[in-house]
């Protein structure tokens, strides 16, 4: 076998090393253009997790790592004079050239040949691809073979908006240290560590307009350090900072749908990148380095393919995770000054949950008392601001009190809006409803909320859906609502809606979307613009006439009444998904020609109308909120700008709340899904017009709602799939935190006291188990710190 690795970066030359380690007879080439002590850059990091990765596959090399690196426990966060620390976070740094040479002589030691100052260009690729069995395209991010065969590898590249540079110092420090600054141009950040006795990495960032009115320029290195030199002298305490191709640049965030073309196959930022906010580059490229080498080992003489789809299959996922994070991370960071108004704990909360993986209880596991300071922060903020004492019973922020006008929920939980298609086929409530909305408010949430109900029959979804047009609906309605506030303390709001160009259709469980089966049952649709919801499948809507929208508005008036007099607590009109007012606000589904398209305010006029006609017939001291689809999930669609003027209008016309759902405007939508993934845009809303929010989608967790709370991303968290199969999440969560001051039903109490036993002890337990199963710890040399 002999095998071509094109570049001597981490990726390549570990590959290198494994394989040969593994096949001693086969014939191993890397090719690097640079020499063997040319490098760029400073530090790199390795977690815990990774180290142990090393640790099981190549002694020698972890040995050697660990003889050279810097290792540190803590993050310092350093946010308006303020140096907050968070232990248990287990990192080594190691200069990236020691990382290099130590690896080169790995390399020699198991007989990898090694080619320095040779270029591969791209018109040399065939003639390579020929001389070997597999060519591993190990060339970086920037790299020449995916550029010459990208339309076979298909790289999705989008360069990210920060400008950052990458610089040394000789300050030393213990800890990983962020550095937050407030300039009179914006905020930088330099993101700063130790990885060799009296060495530290300094990359810089911030965004563009900062970076413009600074006067950096890309390539002006002297000129960069002197300025940034001034902006941290403090920090530096009397080092200099280190120049090494120290250029100003946009990370390229870089993912290849295919990872291999015939003999060739892709490795390292070749194939993903990802951003060093996360710290994860040169993990993510030596992880793929041991999958690569496995696959090879097993399959590369046989059959290479067989070899690259079973490195496809191993890598593909766990490198779709760290690029994930990654995005969430550098995503915040793009955006960091909107947290800049945050008490100290909060904003070290923010920097340390930014990327999801970490959580509330996750951080109770590193540092106990970080999360202890956090807790206090809050408590006596939110003491301050309501008045309400929480400094001793201590339930965490997810139980306590949240108000809107003069409704009180006694926890931040809500049962998310969900359709039941139950309803008979007149829009009435059955036993189902009844039985489903009483016994899930008992489970302990602060609001539940009642599915999308139609004030018109032709307004529904499917002839499941629930209406509010009649003195019967109203009744059913009450009755529930009746039977939650004698038997639960929680609220119940109602959503109203209308269905538009996607009503008329089957029930969830059917064909979703479609239109009835039975010809006949079919109503005629209306929308924003005649544009079907599926091409050639979807019937068509009529642009809704001002007639329509006169009436449409008036059924909204007289159903927002009988919800008054049902006794619900609080109100939510149906903006989002694709429905009729979705239609209007979204540019994809809105191609009017007068007052009511064009602009986002012009697209948001009808939607506006209704609201402030149901706020006038909707009492004074009940709230009410707006549910959206902050994103299309598709380009021409709704953009950040779009959902700031969509909060700002909504709040001048009464809203209290915007509820933060996504998508579903369009069948051909991308959504990225992923834990908690529609929550940055209730973050967004929450910082920038700064009102309230409620955050939903793949929401699961206590430590979860903990973590949004705390980070200020939204003020109530909903779940709506977790309440379909456990209704106690609340209850449950009560007892696994102990937030004893809760009410549950009387007939309950004995449970009660049962679950809050019962969880105490699982959660002791799963904190033992996680605490004994966090990687091993790889203990600082001396020396090295
Ligand atoms: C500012 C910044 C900070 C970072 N911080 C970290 C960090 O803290 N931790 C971390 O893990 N990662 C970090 N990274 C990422 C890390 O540098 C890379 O992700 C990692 O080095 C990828 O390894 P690789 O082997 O795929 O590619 P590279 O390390 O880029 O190696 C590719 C090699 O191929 C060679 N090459 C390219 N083209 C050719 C050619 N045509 N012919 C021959 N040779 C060629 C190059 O000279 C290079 O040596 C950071 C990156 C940046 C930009
Ligand atoms: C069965 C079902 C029915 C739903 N019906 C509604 C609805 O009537 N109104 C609404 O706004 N959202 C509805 N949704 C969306 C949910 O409220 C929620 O936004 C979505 O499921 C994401 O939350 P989750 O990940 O916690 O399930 C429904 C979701 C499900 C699963």
């Amino acid at each position: 076998m002999r095998i071509k690795v094109i570049g001597g970066g981490p990726g390549g030359l570990y590959f290198a090393l494994l394989t040969k380690k593994a096949k001693p007879e086969w014939d191993i080439e890397v090719i690097e253009q640079n020499r063997d002590d040319d490098t760029f850059g400073f530090g790199v990091v390795f977690s815990d997790d990774t180290l142990d990765e090393f640790l099981s596959h190549d002694l020698p090399s972890y040995d050697r790592i660990r003889e050279k690196f810097a290792y540190w426990d803590d993050v310092a966060i350093h946010y308006k004079d303020n140096e907050i620390r968070c232990g248990g976070n287990g990192f080594c740094g190691l200069s990236r050239i020691t990382l290099l040479k130590l690896l080169h002589a790995r390399c020699r030691e198991e007989g990898v040949s090694l080619t320095f100052s040779r270029r591969i260009d791209p018109d040399e690729i065939e003639q390579l691809c020929s001389s070997a069995d597999i060519v591993v395209a190990a060339d970086g991010i920037n790299s020449v073979i995916r550029e010459r065969y990208k339309e076979h590898f298909k790289p999705a590249v989008s360069v990210k908006a920060n400008r950052f540079c990458w610089m040394g110092s000789t300050r030393p420090m213990g800890e990983f240290n962020y550095f937050f600054k407030q300039t009179p141009h914006g905020v930088v950040c330099a993101h700063t560590y130790q990885y060799e006795k009296g060495k530290s990495t300094w990359v810089f960032e911030m965004d563009e307009a900062c970076w413009h009115a600074h006067g950096f320029t890309e390539t002006d290195e002297e000129d960069s350090r002197a300025k940034l030199e001034a902006l941290y002298a403090q920090e530096l305490d009397g080092h200099p900072l280190l120049l090494n191709r120290s250029h100003w640049r946009r990370f390229p965030r870089i993912f290849c749908e295919n990872w291999s073309h015939k003999n060739i196959v892709l490795l390292g930022d070749a194939k993903a990148s990802a951003h060093f906010s996360i710290g994860s580059g040169t993990k993510l490229a030596m992880e793929c380095a041991i999958a690569l080498s496995c696959a090879v080992v097993d399959h590369g003489a046989a059959s290479p393919k067989k070899a690259f789809a079973a490195y496809d299959a191993a890598r593909r996922v766990p490198c779709q995770v760290v690029q994930h994070n990654a995005d969430v991370s550098l995503a915040w960071f793009e955006h960091m000054k909107r947290s800049f108004d945050m008490e100290p704990m909060q904003f070290a909360m923010v920097v340390m949950c930014r990327a999801k993986t970490i959580t509330y209880d996750n951080l109770l596991i590193r540092d106990p008392g970080f999360v202890r300071k956090a807790d206090d922060e809050w408590y006596e903020r939110y003491y301050r601001e309501t008045g309400l004492d929480y400094r001793t019973s201590r339930p965490t922020p997810m139980f306590t009190k949240f108000r809107l006008r003069q409704m009180e929920v006694a926890n931040r939980v809500v049962m998310s809006p969900m359709a039941q298609y139950s309803a008979d086929r007149e829009g009435n409530l059955t036993d189902w409803h009844f039985v489903h909305y009483c016994s899930h408010a008992l489970g302990g949430m602060g609001l539940i909320f009642a599915e999308m109900t139609c004030p018109s029959p032709d307004a529904r979804i499917t002839l499941g859906c629930t209406g509010l047009w009649s003195d019967h609906q109203e009744a059913q309605w009450k009755r529930i609502v009746d039977f939650v506030h004698a038997n639960s303390s929680a609220k119940i709001c109602m959503q109203l809606g209308h269905a538009g160009r996607k009503g008329s259709t089957q029930l969830g469980w059917e064909e979703a979307d479609h239109p009835i089966a039975e010809e006949s049952d079919n109503w005629p649709l209306v929308s924003a613009s005649p544009i079907p919801y599926f091409e050639k499948i979807s019937d068509l809507p009529a642009e809704l006439d001002r007639a329509g929208m006169a009436r449409i508005k008036a059924e909204f008036v007289s159903a927002t009444e009988r919800a008054a007099r049902a006794g619900f607590d609080m109100l939510e009109l149906h903006c989002a998904h694709g429905y009729l007012f979705a239609s209007f606000i979204s540019p994809l589904t809105n191609k009017r020609a007068d007052e009511y398209g064009g602009s986002i305010e012009n697209r948001l006029r009808y939607p506006l109308e209704v609201f402030a006609a149901m706020r006038e017939a909707w009492p004074e001291e009940r709230p009410m909120s707006v549910r959206i689809s902050a994103s299309d999930w598709r380009d021409g669609g709704i953009a950040e700008a779009d959902l700031f003027v969509i909060a700002e209008k909504f709040r001048d016309a009464g809203c209290d709340l915007i509820d933060v759902s996504s998508g579903q405007t369009v069948p051909d939508q991308k959504p990225v899904y992923g834990r908690m993934y529609q929550v940055p845009f209730a973050e967004a809303i929450r910082n920038v017009p700064k009102m309230a929010t409620m955050a939903v989608g793949a929401i699961t967790e206590p430590a979860q709602v903990n973590t949004i709370l705390h980070t200020r991303r939204a003020d109530l968290v909903a779940l709506a799939r977790p309440h379909l199969w456990n209704p106690y999440f609340a209850h449950q969560a009560q007892a696994w935190y102990g937030a004893k001051d809760e009410s549950w039903p009387q007939q309950y109490l004995p449970g009660r006291n049962q679950a809050f036993r019962e969880q105490e002890r699982l959660r002791q337990k799963q904190m033992e188990l996680q605490t004994k199963a966090r990687p091993k710890r790889h203990a600082l040399n001396e020396g090295n710190a």
